[in-house]
């Protein structure tokens, strides 16, 4: 992560939201919006005392995309073995929390139902507190977390630019303190990352696209290809289509012409014109609104040409989270959890999923 060494750069950390009793506050986060099967155990809305992963990529790999109902399932045969984990690699028992986050959406309806059924047992189960959690604002509060262990950084600072760039979604969001957010735009088609996966399916690469993509074009020269960038001048939004649409055409091409598809130079060339619209709009958008700092999250942020370029681009401090916490995990989900615990959020057993919850309903 890029964060800042300034011992003179204040803590942002909002009055209202500081830890009345110092008993640490220590939050279990479930996540299962999509193919991951997660639990974390995080205090204080920022230590991770653990963090484990399940993810059901291999599951998948051979429909090429997510399987809904093979998702579900899975979650339903992984999840309590992944939370007592994560409770024992905590060294705590589930008496000793203090409230359960659970993904409430946006995401697959079912593979949310899993999760979050999962976690109204336990807490009825331990009277613990029940705290439905968007995923993306789950997203946004990777950025706060570090491991046990290592030193503490400063919070970001508000205004705070926030691009969120995942397998479902391409989101800037102008973030003005603790839970509170202006959505500025977003992508009108494909997001960014499902533009990774379906390239990634077209160029015959294995699913999850996103790092087959960028492994192939670690070789390949970006300039091969000129495919189009969708500026969509004046507005905060994106469009991906138009670009799927013409690295198809190229395919197409290439195969009638009968020669082999030169894959590095398709993916090298398809990554950078992504990179160069997330990268430019973002940077404009954090100027517009006279941002401190910018922050990039979701799967999509993993990507080492868009966190190198964006950080060479921006002149202010840029956040992006380490690769781990770029795609799905539940520390994320526990850590925005501490944050609406504080709050006072309390959500009764009977809360449904939101599997098209918007971060501009928060
Ligand atoms: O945040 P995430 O794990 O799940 C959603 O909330 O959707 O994001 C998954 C997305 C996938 O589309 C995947 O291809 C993409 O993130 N992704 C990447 C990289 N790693 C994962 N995209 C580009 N470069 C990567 N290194
Ligand atoms: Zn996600």
């Amino acid at each position: 992560m890029t964060n800042s060494s300034d011992s003179n750069s204040q803590p942002s950390s909002n009055k209202s939201f500081e830890i009345e009793n110092q008993q640490p506050i220590r939050i279990l986060g479930i996540e299962t919006s999509c193919d991951e099967t997660a639990a974390a155990v995080v205090e204080n809305g920022r230590v991770i005392l653990s963090n484990l992963v399940a993810s059901q990529a291999d599951l998948h790999a051979q429909y090429g995309g997510v399987f809904p109902e093979v998702a579900s399932r899975q979650h339903i045969l992984t999840i309590y073995p992944i939370i007592e984990q994560s409770l024992q690699e905590a060294h705590l028992t589930i008496s000793e929390l203090d409230a359960i986050a659970v993904t409430r959406g946006p995401g697959l309806p079912g593979s949310l139902a899993v999760g979050i059924n999962t976690a109204k047992g336990l807490s009825l189960g331990s009277r613990l507190p029940l705290i439905g959690i968007n995923h993306l604002e789950a997203h946004i509060y990777s950025i706060w977390l570090y491991q046990e262990g290592q030193n503490e950084f400063d919070e970001p600072q508000y205004p705070l630019l926030t691009l969120i760039v995942s397998g479902g979604h391409t989101e800037l969001v102008l973030m003005t303190g603790h839970l509170k957010y202006k959505r500025l735009g977003g992508t009108l088609d494909d997001a960014a990352g499902e533009a990774f996966d379906k390239i990634s399916r077209l160029l015959g690469l294995s699913y999850p696209g996103g790092p087959s993509i960028e492994k192939a074009a670690q070789v390949g020269n970006p300039q091969a290809f000129n495919f189009p960038r969708a500026w969509l001048d004046n507005t905060w939004n994106f469009s991906f289509s138009g670009l799927k649409t013409a690295v198809l055409r190229e395919v197409r091409r290439l195969e009638t012409g009968g020669t082999p598809l030169p894959i590095a130079n398709l993916a090298a060339s398809f990554q950078a014109a992504v990179v160069d619209v997330l990268v430019e709009k973002t940077l404009l958008a954090a100027k517009e609104f006279q941002a401190k700092e910018i922050l990039i999250a979701g799967g999509v942020s993993a990507n080492k040409l868009l966190r190198q370029t964006i950080e060479q681009k921006a002149e202010g401090l840029i956040h992006i989270p380490p690769i781990n916490l770029c795609t799905d995990n539940a520390a994320m989900v526990a850590g925005a959890g501490f944050f609406r615990y504080i709050n006072g959020q309390r959500d009764p057993l009977d809360i449904d999923v939101l599997p098209n919850w918007p971060i501009s309903e928060l």
